[in-house]
């Protein structure tokens, strides 16, 4: 386990060195990894910081307010980029090629602020299951090998890169940050995209975020899940009223793990589950039958992308 305090003052004194004195741009996302850099960073180089979040259309439900009350007063700078996304993964189906496109984008907007911002480095929460995972081909990571390689920074500095999760929650205790940013819930750098089999359509991330809301306003507080959250697995068949119709499946997941590269289903009671059936396809009529994950990882991942 790390020293959390003695992890603070070194990297702040990493991001000092590696930034030579030059403006930084933060990914700024509202999860615990990208809020832990930011606070080492603002220790480190102040208003050298410019912390940026990209909306890509792909976010929760109200998490774009919510990052915006949370971090305005940091000189955030909200870039709404759903458009881009949604246009940049119209028409692809494979899963990798989907990450690659949104790491791609990001990377994109990335390099746009900077130029308007004039800075040269790019500061991210990359942490160590992140790499591992990338690096032996499981998938790419949004913000390590999604990453296109001709980027215009000089250097990515990622100060979390050798830490596990709940040491960054150990760090964000450490730092002073707020319960509520501390204990959140892992949410993925490509966001709602992963939790869609298939194309991303403005349709689909319509209703997963529904249902996701739905979700974890019914579990995260009474199960305290690792995670837990909704995905579209795709169109069934369904009833409504005396016909036949199509509608659309959806998942529920929660898993407790200790640092995401592992995972077992919470064992959540019948008749919870059926409470989220229930509310899933009476407030999204568009649903037409719900699923509940009971598969660990391995052999699943904890997304379905
Ligand atoms: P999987 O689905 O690979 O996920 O079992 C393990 C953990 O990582 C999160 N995850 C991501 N986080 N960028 C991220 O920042 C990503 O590309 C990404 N893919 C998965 C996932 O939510 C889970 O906590």
């Amino acid at each position: 386990m790390v020293n959390a305090e003695r992890f603070v003052r070194d990297a702040v004194e990493e991001i000092r060195k590696e930034s030579g004195g030059d403006r930084v741009v933060i990914a700024l996302s509202g999860g615990v990894d990208s809020s832990v850099c930011a606070a080492l960073a603002a220790k480190a180089i102040g208003d050298r910081l410019v912390p940026i979040y990209v909306d890509t259309g792909l976010m929760r439900k109200g998490e774009t307010d919510r990052i915006e009350q949370m971090f305005g007063h940091l000189n955030l700078d909200i870039v709404r980029a759903g458009d881009e996304f949604l246009t940049a993964l119209s028409g692809i189906c494979d899963p990798e090629e989907k990450r690659k496109v949104i790491g791609e984008r990001f990377i994109r907007v990335f390099e746009r602020e900077a130029k308007r911002t004039k800075a040269h480095y790019l500061l991210q929460g990359t942490i160590y299951p992140d790499r591992i995972e990338s690096e032996g081909g499981i998938k790419s990571h949004h913000n390590v090998g999604g990453m296109p390689l001709e980027m215009e920074f000089k250097k990515v500095i990622e100060p979390l890169r050798d830490l596990y999760k709940d040491e960054v929650r150990d760090v964000a205790g450490a730092l002073g940050l707020p319960r509520e940013i501390q204990h959140r819930m892992p949410f993925p750098g490509p966001g709602l995209a992963v939790r869609i089999i298939g194309e991303v359509t403005p349709e689909k991330v319509a209703v997963v975020r529904e249902a996701n809301a739905i979700v974890e306003e019914e579990l995260v507080d009474r199960y305290v899940p690792w995670q837990c959250f909704a995905a579209l697995l795709g169109l069934g068949t369904g009833v409504k009223g005396d016909n036949r119709v199509h509608g659309w499946i959806v998942a529920v997941r929660a898993v407790n793990s200790r640092d995401g590269m592992t995972a077992d289903p919470v064992e959540i009671p019948y008749g919870m589950l059926a409470e989220l059936s229930s509310r899933i396809t009476s407030e999204i009529p568009s649903v037409a039958r719900v699923v509940y994950d009971i598969t660990p990882k391995p052999p699943a991942t904890i997304e379905y992308e």
